[in-house]
């Protein structure tokens, strides 16, 4: 999987298949899947071994990184990050919080969302953007449209503690398909209503990967779409 250009040179990204991860993990990440069935272990693992790597790409040592109580990955001081994994690949991004507030990944296999779905994940005005397309392709946007509010939850949430709802956040995706901007639609913490989160996107035949970033907390609202998201 090819991750170059997911985000900027800034944030150091690792990545890996879930199969070729046999690092040892640091006693306290042992202790956080200590009853957890193999395949879970394995993801675990998988997304533990390339956030070490990518600290070291970052220029720091590899530390543990042990889960907060809502699971989020508990960062060295001075460092932001994200984790995510499938059955079979993993990925992390890590990034100095004095550059950023937040940087979101996301990673899930290719395929179309179940249509149960949809409509629990895309708000009107994506569903709306779905009309002229096939069933199938409608399908393959909203798993698109998934893996961005993740990217974007994961961003978010370290800042915020803030569970949003899938549609809390409105996603536009740009023509070339390689960037997108979400919008948030109501207030979370320090992030107001109308705040713009960029991310670029991955769509390959095996997977759809997502970004996210937010590089600072305290940014006005911006963009024609920030601007209409405030005065609804
Ligand atoms: C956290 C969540 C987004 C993870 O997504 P997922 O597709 O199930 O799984 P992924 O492999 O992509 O990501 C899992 C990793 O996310 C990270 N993560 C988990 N909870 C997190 C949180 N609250 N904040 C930030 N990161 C979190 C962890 O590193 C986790 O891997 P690990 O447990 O092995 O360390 C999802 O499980 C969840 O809890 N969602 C509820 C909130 C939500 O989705 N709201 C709507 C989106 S706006």
């Amino acid at each position: 999987m090819d991750t170059a250009g997911l985000f900027d040179a800034d944030v150091a990204v690792a990545a890996a298949l879930v199969d070729m991860c046999d690092q040892p993990l640091f006693p306290v990440e042992r202790a956080a899947i200590a009853n957890a069935c193999p395949s879970r272990i394995a993801e675990f693992r998988a997304g533990r071994q390339c956030a070490h790597l990518a600290l070291e790409r970052l220029g720091l040592t590899a530390t543990a990184i042990a889960a907060s109580s809502a699971r989020a990955p508990c960062w060295p001081a001075g460092v932001v990050g994200s984790i995510s994994h499938t059955d079979e690949f993993a990925i992390s991004a890590v990034a100095r919080s004095q550059s950023y507030a937040g940087v979101g990944v996301d990673v899930e296999a290719a395929g179309e969302l179940d249509a149960s779905l949809v409509d629990l994940i895309c708000g009107p005005v994506e569903r709306a953007g779905m009309r002229m397309m096939s069933p199938g392709q409608a399908r393959l946007q909203a798993k698109t449209i998934f893996s961005i509010k993740e990217s974007v939850f994961k961003c978010q949430f370290p800042l915020t503690g803030v569970w949003l709802e899938f549609t809390d956040i409105e996603v536009a995706i740009a023509f070339d398909r390689t960037s997108f901007e979400a919008v948030l639609l109501r207030d979370a913490g320090p992030l107001r209503r109308g705040r713009i989160v960029c991310g670029r996107l991955r769509e390959t035949e095996d997977y759809v990967l997502s970004s996210a970033w937010l590089r600072d907390l305290n940014m006005p609202c911006c963009g024609r779409r920030a601007q209409q998201a405030s005065a609804a």
